[in-house]
């Protein structure tokens, strides 16, 4: 059941929209006021948060910097709606109704509301026109499939406080509401390249989300997304990062000795578009990140063994051409995300059809933005020696760098209907 919010006693209801009985001639006649649809990203850590100083507060114990896909190939799309009619806070979550009660996800609630009654108090802007006690419907979506280790939280969670800004009429930095459902949703709030200053105070005022670089800065950058298992995780990043706190001493000398350095190395690299640099950093973070996963005790392993061969092919690959070429990294699961230029994206690709070939999806191997299909040369196979595993790479998804979340104008972008329930297409 959800935790309510209590109306203010004597809190004056403003604006017209409110007088109205119905919520649909409210929302006809006051859209912006009172439902509202954003877009967020995902974004992929090139050096990884993992680990929280406070739980509650969801704080971490190092920065951490991420580069912000683009929402062409992977988004989460949110409606929010408010109405005097509604008698309590509901959320849909790709179709299904959600227990709104889930703490994380009344402590962004409660966070935007009291951000919007400040707001209020202070007299700042135009402040929210309906009462505070006032009930949310919340519906989400995602276009790709959920904790298959693409970082559906992180996008989820941005565009939910994105979105019920939006609604409430919050402006401001929201580092702190999306930290609140998800850490790494802080990150994306911002398109381009964003690290998350992990912040020094108690009260995490100054843990937020900034943006390194826009996401026009490197226009030849890529990434392409090896599906390998689009399962649920066994061990969430959650209670993982918690075990890892408690029992790693790896992860303890990581987080004081290792990353802020790297931190500095990573933003020069994004900032002077030093692929070599950017692409070994990226790739020894993420084999970092996995070794404390070992350090923890009992151990954790995300990797498996068709992640073990793109790491491999990768190495392969580019010693072949003398020089680094490709990058790795992988999250709290076995899926690799590959960072690459322009110019090695069809033949990377292309080695990954001859190290995995395709199951029975040839043609629905790549989704995304075009790859021109190339031959491999006779030495680039050699040198990938690969007994190759048919299976292995469900599928790739091809994008690029891509911008922060956005507001969606139109009304039929709404997931929700003017009577506040999810559209039946959804
Ligand atoms: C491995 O942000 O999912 O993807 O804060 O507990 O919700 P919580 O964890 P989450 O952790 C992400 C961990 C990671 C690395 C990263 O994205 O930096």
């Amino acid at each position: 059941m959800a935790a309510r919010e209590t109306v203010d006693p004597g809190e004056p209801v403003l604006g017209s929209a409110a007088r109205h009985s119905s919520f649909s001639v409210m929302a006809s006649e006051k859209s912006q006021d009172l439902m509202v649809t954003c877009t967020a990203p995902v974004n992929i850590a090139v050096i990884k948060y993992w680990g929280k100083r406070d739980e509650a507060l969801i704080l971490p114990i190092n920065s951490s910097l991420s580069v912000t896909l683009h929402q062409d190939q992977l988004k989460t799309t949110t409606t929010a709606a408010i109405s005097k009619d509604f008698t309590e806070d509901r959320i849909w979550l790709n179709g299904r109704e959600e227990d709104v009660g889930q703490p994380r996800l009344q402590a962004c609630l409660r966070e935007i509301r009291r951000l919007a009654r400040k707001r209020r108090s202070t007299g700042d802007g135009d402040a929210f026109p309906l009462s505070l006690g006032y009930k949310v419907h919340v519906a989400s979506v995602n276009n790709f499939p959920t904790a298959a280790g693409l970082a559906s939280s992180a996008a989820g969670y941005a565009c939910l406080a994105y979105t019920l800004a939006r609604v409430y009429g919050v402006e401001g930095d929201l580092s702190e509401v999306a930290r609140r459902g998800s850490g790494s949703a802080c990150r994306s709030l911002y398109g381009g390249f964003v690290e998350w200053q992990m912040g020094e105070q108690a009260d995490g005022k100054d843990s937020i989300a900034r943006q390194v670089a826009p996401e026009w800065h490197w226009p030849q950058l890529r990434v392409l997304i090896l599906v390998v298992s689009a399962e649920k995780k066994q061990t969430g990043s959650t209670v993982g990062m918690q075990t890892s706190v408690e029992t790693s001493t790896l992860l303890k000398f990581r987080a004081e000795s290792i990353v802020p350095e790297r931190m500095k190395e990573m933003t020069r690299c994004i900032l002077e578009q030093d692929f070599q640099g950017f692409a070994q950093l990226t790739m020894k973070d993420s084999n970092q990140f996995h070794a404390t996963c070992l350090d923890t005790f009992p151990p954790i392993s995300y990797l498996n063994d068709t992640s073990r061969r793109i790491i491999q092919m990768v190495h392969r690959f580019n010693s072949h051409h003398g020089q680094t070429k490709v990058a790795y990294t992988f999250d709290a699961g076995p899926n690799a995300v590959i960072f690459t230029l322009e110019d090695t994206v069809a033949e990377f690709v292309a080695a990954v059809r001859h190290s995995f070939p395709p199951a029975a999806n040839g043609d629905k191997f790549l989704k995304g933005l075009r790859v021109a299909p190339v031959l491999l040369s006779d030495e680039l196979k050699a040198a990938l020696a690969v007994e190759p595993s048919p299976g292995g790479v469900q599928y790739i998804i091809a994008t690029q760098v891509g911008p922060g979340p956005q507001v969606l104008d139109g009304s039929h972008d709404h997931l929700l209907g003017p009577d506040g329930l999810p559209q039946r297409d959804l």
